[in-house]
């Protein structure tokens, strides 16, 4: 045990897409490291005392927002959650590759989300006309378990950016995508066919375009059942298929 402060060197991605004068390039900063510094700690000392106009984006600071992703040495991670005990000396950090870029370490996963949500309809299905005077409808509690996993996605886009697939193919749902399908799949109020699901994911935009790699869900930061979710949804598009033949 050494109470030696270290010097942390973080070399940071740059550029504004809005400046047609800004050229992407690295521009390096230090600082003394601090007990229990996140990057979310380190950046705002940056952009505090060095760098006013650094961009980067934080909201709740506790890995609930989904704000923070950015390549952490090359590895998407959020900010917010990564203490710099875990890291070399040398930071490296840039933007989550797959999304637009707003500057900096800040891009824009909003709109690819929304896409996302429109083109898989990421809301629940439901025939019977609203009554609000009904008694909620009962599930079982492996059901609910299944969904509430699901639904513990934070939109960070850490699996998109990690994603082969994804980075070439803006079709690609993705670990994000895929997980909110099976959310859907998997809730007995929603009304689809297997048959409608069918045309949503049974494609190389859907489950079939997944390559195997994994990274997804190596770099999720809520650990979320990717695996378990691509298998789901294999197995019902596959039975689909076969019943339908
Ligand atoms: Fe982030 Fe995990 Fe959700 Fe992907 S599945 S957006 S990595 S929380
Ligand atoms: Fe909200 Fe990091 S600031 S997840």
């Amino acid at each position: 045990m050494t109470d030696e402060v270290r010097r942390l060197k973080f070399e940071i991605f740059r550029f504004n897409p809005e400046d047609p004068e800004s050229e992407p390039h690295i521009d390096t900063f230090e600082i003394d490291e601090r007990p229990y510094m996140t990057l979310y700690m380190a950046l705002s000392e940056i952009r505090e005392t060095q760098d006013a106009g650094l961009q980067f984006d934080f909201a709740c600071r506790s890995a609930i927002c989904g704000s923070c992703g950015m390549l952490v040495n090359g590895r998407p991670a959020l900010g917010c959650r990564t203490l710099t005990a875990d890291l070399p000396e040398i930071v490296r950090l840039h933007p989550l590759p797959a999304f637009k870029l707003i500057g900096d370490l800040s891009v824009d996963t909003g709109t690819w989300f929304r896409e996302m949500a429109e083109r898989t309809e990421a809301w629940i299905h439901e025939q019977q006309p609203f009554d609000p005077a009904a008694t909620e409808e009962r599930m079982s509690d492996d059901i609910a378990a299944a969904i509430y996993e699901g639904d513990r996605c934070i939109e960070c886009g850490c699996c998109v950016a990690s994603c082969g697939v994804a980075n070439v193919s803006p079709e690609f749902l993705a670990g994000a995508g895929l997980n909110r399908v099976a959310r859907f799949m998997m809730d007995p109020r929603d009304s689809r066919s297997d048959e409608e699901w069918y045309d949503v994911v049974a494609s190389s935009e859907g489950v079939f375009g997944c390559v195997g790699m994994m990274a997804c869900a190596d770099v999720c930061p809520k650990e979320l059942p990717l695996l378990e979710v691509y298998a789901y949804l294999r197995r019902r598009t596959l039975g689909t298929k076969f019943v339908s033949d």
